[in-house]
């Protein structure tokens, strides 16, 4: 057996969880959910949605972590006998999102080296889909493979594999600088973003608020969804990061910062991104909405990159720092995915942590490369859809079931209490117990409908 690693600090901890948090679901979803869910009336389900659910599960995921040692499947199956799929299913989950979250951090190794001359021209959206992914016009006709797609695909999966080959000492060294970078690179957008002209219009459409739209259900659907996806809960990675920690931490206020840390950055990256959106509106002479597109993928490929490209100087350099910001906040992301499933792994089969590691990278850029075929980003589309929508709320709504009821979330209490600073008290019951499962229920048969009619 080998000996646990642990993180060297809490410092370091906080960052590698806040690094999984923040994502690209911040900078390219968050902005968008916002602004077509009531804009800043939005802010009132989404934080209601992160006391009442994002932050207790968070806790949730951190002590059964801290006090079982173990990756998912482990601490699931010590829970209850028989539970240990439980475990397995958000490793699988986490599996397979990696392998296109990789193929995206491709594209934004690729764009990197794009931005230097911003060689996306006049006609960005053009330039993605045809010169960069050479797209078929559908998802049977996976034809051959995109080159530049490739070279940074190995690019990206050498860059994951280079950050958890140790573990927690060499993920220590690298969150050290994918935490802070992007927020710097986050400020020097917003700055620029809100300097120029339009920018009100652009923070308009992101942030008028429309209270009458509290009254929708889809509404409060899309909040839940959005802090689940964003604080990446039911995933086996936050269960993960938390077995490295050592006997002595405070697991609440853990929680507290990471989860405050990564809506702060969601919120920010509203006023980067549509600052910039309000800009290339007025130059263009059209309205907000229809310049904006739908966040996404469109957003980082075509529609800021054609922002970008009217900005009155600096073209080449303000791209740069778009493309560093996307990639520090998404290889972080992608990097702990592949934790979680290599923790799992590892602690269940008593696999050499390393050899695993290598074992699930091969395995990962080969299943990855589908998504490198000129009919990949339609593929990526199919099953994006599928694995966030149904899957993880379903996860999340076991997980808060069977350790609420069956673990009981007193027990949980009285774990977590004694070591941490913030206490929790009965009433973490209710949150446990009823509001998380019955919030993910209601979103899991939203999904459901939607997918029917
Ligand atoms: N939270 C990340 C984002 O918002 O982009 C996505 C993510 C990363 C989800 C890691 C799940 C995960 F385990």
């Amino acid at each position: 057996m080998e000996k646990r690693q642990r993180w060297s600090s809490r410092t370091i901890f906080v960052f590698a969880a806040i690094g999984s948090a923040a994502g690209l679901g911040n900078a390219w979803r968050f902005p968008y959910q916002a602004a077509s869910n009531g804009g800043g009336a939005f802010l009132i389900p989404y934080f209601i949605a992160l006391i009442t659910a994002g932050i207790p599960l968070l806790i949730l995921e951190f002590a059964i972590g801290h006090k079982f040692q173990a990756g998912a499947p482990t601490a699931m199956s010590k829970i209850k006998k028989g539970w240990e799929w439980l475990g397995w299913w958000p490793i699988l989950i986490s599996f397979i999102i990696v392998t296109y979250y990789s193929v995206i951090m491709a594209w934004v190794f690729d764009y990197l080296w794009y931005s230097l001359t911003t060689a996306w021209g006049n006609a960005p959206q053009d330039f993605f889909l045809n010169k960069v992914l050479h797209i078929s016009s559908g998802p049977g006709e996976l034809g051959g493979f995109s080159l530049p797609v490739i070279i940074g695909l190995i690019i990206a999966w050498i860059a994951i594999y280079w950050t958890i080959r140790d573990g927690t000492k060499s993920v220590g060294k690298v969150v050290k600088w994918t935490v802070p970078l992007p927020l710097a690179m986050l400020g020097i957008l917003v700055i620029r973003g809100i300097t120029l002209e339009g920018a009100v219009e652009g923070l308009n459409f992101y942030l008028d608020p429309d209270f009458s739209k509290l009254l929708d259900p889809k509404v409060w659907v899309a909040a839940y969804g959005q802090i689940f996806f964003s604080l990446s809960l039911a995933f086996g990675v936050m269960i993960a990061y938390a077995s490295y920690l050592p006997k002595k931490s405070d697991i609440t206020n853990n929680a507290i910062i990471t989860a405050l840390s990564n809506c702060g950055i969601s919120f920010l990256s509203g006023f980067a991104v549509f600052s910039t959106i309000g800009y290339m509106a007025v130059q263009k002479g059209a309205p907000v909405a229809e310049v904006a597109g739908s966040g996404g993928v469109g957003l980082a490929f075509w529609v800021y990159p054609e922002a970008i490209n009217l900005l009155p100087f600096g073209n080449a350099l303000f791209a740069l720092v778009f493309f560093i910001m996307l990639l520090t906040l998404g290889i972080d992301s992608a990097f702990s995915l592949v934790e979680g499933v290599v923790a799992g792994l590892s602690d269940k089969y008593s696999w050499n942590k390393k050899k695993t590691t290598k074992l699930v990278i091969g395995i990962g850029f080969i299943v990855s490369l589908l998504y490198a075929t000129k009919g990949g980003l339609y593929w990526l589309d199919i099953v994006d859809r599928y694995i966030n929508n149904f899957n993880v709320v379903t996860v999340a709504l076991l997980e808060a079931l069977l350790i609420g009821w069956g673990f009981k979330s007193k027990k949980l209490r009285e774990y977590v209490n004694p070591i941490s600073e913030v206490k929790l008290g009965p009433w973490f019951d209710i949150l446990l117990k009823v509001i998380s499962p019955l919030m993910l229920a209601i979103i899991l048969v939203w999904n459901v409908i939607q997918e029917i009619i």
